[in-house]
C-alpha cells in the first residue's frame, strides 16, 4: 500500500468523513454576516476552533480542510491549528486553488485558477503539517453548459494540480463540483456529472496521477434546486450511484461527497441511502461545509464567548449523524 493511499484510507475508513471548514474570507464573511457576526480574523477563529476542539472530532472526522488564513492561526491555547486537529486524531488538509474566474471564451462559465507558483506553496503547506489537499472545480448546468470547453479547462487544471500535489507527497482532493442551481432534471445533472467526471479522471490519467492516492469529491445527483420534478431519496441515491460506478475508476479509495446547498438532514440522509445501496468498493462518505456547519454557526453566534460547548454539542451530533449515514446506519429516530 503506498503512503498516499494510507493517508486517504485514515481520512475515511470506520465512517470517517471530512469537515470543509476552508471557506475563503469572503465566504466566510458571507456566511458570519447571515447570523450578524462581524467577520474579523479572531471571529473566524474562534468559531473554527470551536469545532476543531469538539470530541466528535476525533470519532467522526478523518480530515478538516483549513482555508490559508486558518492554517496559519495560533488558538487561544497557544497551539497551531494544524497541531489542535492532529492532537485531536484528524488530518489537517488544505485547499490550494485560488477560486474559480470567468472563463475566457465562456462568459458564463467558470475555471479555477490557481496553479503559477502551486508547488512552492504546497512545499510550505507540508511544512505547515497538512496531509491532504483540495481543489474545486465548478460547473453550472443549462441547456449549453457546461461547454466542452469549461470541461476540458476544468479538468486539466484539476489533473495538472493533482500531480504536483502527489509530487509533493499529500493527497489531492479532487472535487468537480456540479451545482444545484437551476431548473434542470435529475436525469440532466446525472448525464452532465458523468461527463464531468469521466473527463477529469482521463485526465488524471494522462497526467500519471495515482488514482489510489486521490480522493473524489462529487455532488450528489439531484434535481436542480429549481426543478418541479419530485425525486426520492432512492432515487437520488442509487442515480448517483449509476453515475459514479460508470465513471469513476476501481482504484479511487474513496468518495466523499459535498453537500451543495442541501440541507443538513437532506445530505445526511441522502448520504445514508447512498451507502446503504452501495455494490462498489468505493468507501462513500461526506466531506460537508453547510451540511456540517449551520446549525452550530447559528447557535454560536448568539453568544460566541459563551455558547462554546453548546456549539460543539451541536456539531458532534451533526458529525455523528453523518458517520453513521457513511456506513448506511443513520435514520430519523436517532436525530432526536
Ligand atoms: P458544501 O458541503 O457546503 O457544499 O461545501 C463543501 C465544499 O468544500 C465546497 O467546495
Amino acid at each position: 500500500m503506498s503512503e498516499l493511499n494510507k493517508i486517504a484510507l485514515k481520512i475515511l475508513n470506520n465512517g470517517k468523513g471530512i469537515l470543509a471548514a476552508d471557506e475563503s474570507t469572503s465566504t466566510m464573511t458571507k456566511r458570519l454576516e447571515s447570523v450578524k457576526v462581524q467577520s474579523t480574523a479572531e471571529n473566524r477563529l474562534l468559531f473554527r476552533e470551536t469545532l476543531f476542539s469538539a470530541s466528535g472530532m476525533t470519532e467522526y472526522i478523518g480530515g478538516v480542510i483549513l482555508y490559508d488564513e486558518t492554517i496559519k492561526q495560533i488558538t487561544s491555547k497557544k497551539n497551531k491549528i494544524p497541531e489542535l486537529i492532529s492532537a485531536m486524531g484528524s488530518a489537517p488538509g488544505i485547499k490550494v486553488d485560488t477560486g474559480a474566474k470567468v472563463l475566457a471564451g465562456s462568459p458564463n462559465e467558470k475555471i479555477t485558477e490557481g496553479l503559477d507558483g502551486l508547488r512552492e506553496r504546497l512545499k510550505e503547506y507540508y511544512k505547515l503539517g497538512a496531509k491532504f489537499t483540495k481543489w474545486r472545480g465548478v460547473y453550472n448546468i443549462s441547456k449549453d453548459h457546461p461547454s466542452k470547453l469549461s470541461i476540458q479547462s476544468n479538468a486539466h487544471a484539476l489533473a495538472r494540480y493533482s500531480a504536483l500535489v502527489q509530487e509533493c507527497d499529500m493527497v489531492p482532493i479532487v472535487e468537480p463540483e456540479v451545482l444545484m442551481d437551476g431548473d434542470h432534471s435529475s436525469k440532466e445533472c446525472y448525464k452532465k456529472t458523468s461527463e464531468v467526471i469521466k473527463r477529469c479522471f482521463e485526465e488524471l490519467i494522462l497526467h500519471k496521477v495515482d488514482l489510489k492516492g486521490l480522493i473524489l469529491k462529487p455532488n450528489m445527483i439531484l434535481a436542480g434546486s429549481n426543478s418541479k420534478e419530485k425525486i426520492s431519496k432512492e432515487e437520488v441515491a442509487k442515480l448517483t450511484l449509476k453515475c459514479l460506478k460508470e465513471s469513476v475508476p476501481s482504484e479511487v479509495p474513496g468518495i466523499a461527497f459535498l453537500s451543495g446547498g442541501q440541507s443538513e438532514i437532506e445530505a445526511t440522509e441522502n448520504l445514508n441511502l447512498i451507502s446503504k445501496y452501495n455494490d462498489t468498493k468505493f468507501i462513500m462518505s461526506y466531506s460537508f461545509g453547510r451540511a456540517l456547519q449551520q446549525s452550530a454557526l447559528k447557535f454560536w453566534s448568539q453568544d460566541t464567548q459563551k455558547n462554546i460547548e453548546g456549539t460543539q454539542k451541536i456539531f458532534n451530533q451533526r458529525a455523528k449523524m453523518n458517520s453513521l449515514a457513511a456506513q448506511g446506519k443513520w435514520s430519523k429516530e436517532l436525530e432526536s
